[in-house]
């Protein structure tokens, strides 16, 4: 076992956090059975109690510990995605902690692949809850440099497993009711979880969308510099209409519109596949958040199933 796993085992069985990398984003975790460490998330990330946290398991025998059931057909999601990015809503078992689950009748658990969230979590040998460790509506870290400014010392460790390879928070599947709802999509799309049923899944709508469900709260996942979405043909023509006061900018894009070459507009060409951009998003959000430009534009995304997860975080980063 790497060194650095055993002392973050030792502190997750004291009451410590650990920041550890998974395949998506980073996580801050504790102890999901401890409630004083689990309230320590909290403190740490400036959360409202009521936002329930995914509990990570490193096998799927464990889910009976926490879930009551899995349907056959939340078990055919596990068999297909896990260890992954995937999380799945299910009824919950009655010793969970109600500072877990926010006071709800269910329970967010994740398999993530990442091998250092593996070794982790397989050497704890229990749940781990973590919500991803950035600052509450801050972006998620996807790196460990990334978790260490959003809560400097309030983690016992950080281990640094490098850059995180999906760059984006897993789907969220709620089983828990008569039919699959995506709650929060991600790089599983819908299509895959639906290919996997045989059924469809339906997107959680808006209206429904309680502060309980992810990412709702007003600028969630968003930098702290205003950022605007803009379609490929409005952006120039906004550009020509800034006045030399609205200047320097940040301009994200990933088709091949140039714009006039510029001291005062700093363009970051993002990846055009959707994979590749997903990775590289809230790294390049967080590299231009500290640049102190007076704006981030980012050109909208294609509307194909597979941006799905993209689309989603930048709208929510430009409300
Ligand atoms: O990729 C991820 O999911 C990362 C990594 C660290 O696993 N975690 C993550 O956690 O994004 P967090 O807390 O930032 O977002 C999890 C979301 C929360 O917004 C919460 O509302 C939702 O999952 N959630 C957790 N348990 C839930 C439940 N029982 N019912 C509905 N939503 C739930
Ligand atoms: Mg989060």
């Amino acid at each position: 076992m790497i060194p650095d796993i055993t002392k973050a085992v030792t502190l997750l069985q004291s009451g410590g956090l650990v920041a550890f990398p998974t395949e998506t984003v980073y996580g801050l975790g504790a102890d999901a059975s401890n409630a004083s460490a689990v309230r320590k998330i909290f403190q740490a990330k400036e959360r409202p109690y009521d936002h329930p946290l995914i509990v990570h398991l490193a096998r799927l025998e464990q889910v009976h510990e926490w879930a009551q059931t899995i349907s056959p057909q939340a078990l055919k999601l596990a068999e297909r995605f896990w260890p992954g990015p995937l999380t799945l809503i299910l009824k919950k078992q009655p010793h969970v902690l109600d500072t877990v689950t926010g006071n709800q009748e269910t329970i967010g658990l994740r398999i993530p692949r990442h091998p250092v969230a593996h070794a982790l979590l397989q050497a704890f040998g229990k749940g781990v809850a973590a919500p991803s460790a950035n600052r509450f509506t801050h972006i998620s870290p996807t790196t460990a440099a990334a978790v260490y400014e959003e809560l400097g010392n309030k983690v016992d460790v950080i281990l640094d497993g490098g850059a995180c390879e999906v760059g984006l928070e897993s789907t969220i599947v709620d089983m828990s009711r008569e039919q699959p709802v995506i709650l929060r999509p991600g790089m599983i799309t819908a299509q895959a979880i639906a290919d996997a049923l045989h059924i469809p899944a339906i997107l959680s709508e808006p209206g429904e969308r309680t502060i309980r469900a992810p990412g709702m709260h007003h600028l969630h996942y968003a930098p702290t510099t205003k950022t605007v979405l803009m379609a490929t043909q409005a952006i120039l023509p906004f550009l020509a209409a800034l006045t030399p006061d609205e200047f320097p900018i940040a301009l994200l894009t990933y088709s091949d519109l140039s714009v006039p070459r510029s001291a005062a507009i700093h363009q970051v060409k993002m990846p055009s596949k959707a994979a590749a951009y997903a990775h590289d998003l809230y790294h390049t959000l967080r590299l231009l958040d500290n640049q102190r430009v007076k704006r981030i534009i980012i050109e909208a995304v294609p509307l194909e199933m597979e941006w799905g997860a993209v689309r989603d975080r930048l709208g929510k980063a430009s409300r």
